[in-house]
């Protein structure tokens, strides 16, 4: 299985993405919904409750894990990834969504980009640094959007007042770098909103969404890891757990992944310390 962890309804954008593109695998989704948002925690606790995680879905037995969550991949991956992973779990993998964002905005030829994201992201400084080491030369003006994730995890995307709040965080996104040629969606949640959020940008700025561009990513790492593809499982599964309510997830979850799930309950309080 393909493991996918997010710290609530947002990764399931990316997993759908990467489900369609290659179906044949087996996925598992977990979603943090007790805990969310992590946009506003500290980065310790963004990489406790991350590791967590991270255990949870490798004691599943996934050989390859997609931290499908910008606050968690900005605070908590290369954590993982040097001392975690090397002690605990030393033949599996652990993504991120961060550097195959910056990747993109880089192999696109953007000279000029916003970012709209959590706090935790925009404090990390994580896309400036992986954007900069492809290309220093890039402008890049941030704007966290604290209000965003809350207004989706509850499901109220389509309030009139999400349009009123949407447009005041690019309002301030423009008034830090006028010029702006791409708008990076660095926030898993944030495509649910994508329609309000075009309706408030100019036409000629390009909007990117990181489900597609994970996708391909994901196509090209397996090719290039046989060791690692060889050992996830081919026959279509897809597995959902929650750390709250399951009949809200899958009330919810729908919205995000575009089909009816059955999420099953868990708890990472204490379990993968
Ligand atoms: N969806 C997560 C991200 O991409 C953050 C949501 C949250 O604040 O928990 O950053």
């Amino acid at each position: 299985m393909i493991g996918f962890f997010d710290s609530g309804f947002g990764g399931l954008t990316i997993m759908k993405s990467v489900v369609n593109f290659l179906p044949e695998y087996n996925y598992l989704y977990l979603g943090d919904n007790a805990r969310v948002p992590y946009g506003t925690r500290s980065p310790s606790l963004v990489y406790k409750f991350t590791r967590q995680a991270v255990g949870f879905l490798f004691n599943q037995g996934c050989p390859l894990i997609v931290v499908a969550c910008n606050t968690a991949s900005a605070n908590a991956l290369r954590r993982i990834q040097q001392e975690y992973l090397p002690v605990a779990f030393p033949d599996r993998r652990v993504l991120g969504v961060i550097r195959p964002s910056a990747e993109a905005v880089f192999e696109k030829g953007f000279k000029s980009v916003g970012i709209l994201a959590t706090e935790g992201v925009v404090r990390s400084g994580a896309y400036l640094t992986e954007i900069h080491k492809l290309d220093p030369a890039v402008l890049i003006a941030q704007q966290s959007c604290p209000l965003l994730v809350p207004i989706v995890e509850s499901g109220e995307q389509d309030w009139r007042s999400t349009d009123v709040v949407i447009s005041s965080y690019i309002e301030k996104l423009f008034e830090k770098m006028a010029e702006i040629e791409a708008i990076l969606l660095a926030c898993t949640h944030y495509p649910i909103l994508m329609k309000k959020i075009c309706r408030h940008i100019p036409e000629e700025v390009s909007v990117i969404e990181q489900g597609p561009i994970v996708a391909e990513k994901m196509r090209d790492y397996l090719s290039r890891h046989k060791e690692i593809e060889r050992k996830i499982g081919k026959q279509g599964k897809r597995i959902f757990f929650t750390t709250d309510d399951c009949a809200r997830f899958d009330r919810l979850a729908c919205l995000f992944y575009g089909e009816h799930v059955t999420s099953k309950l868990i708890s990472l309080e204490g379990e993968y310390e």
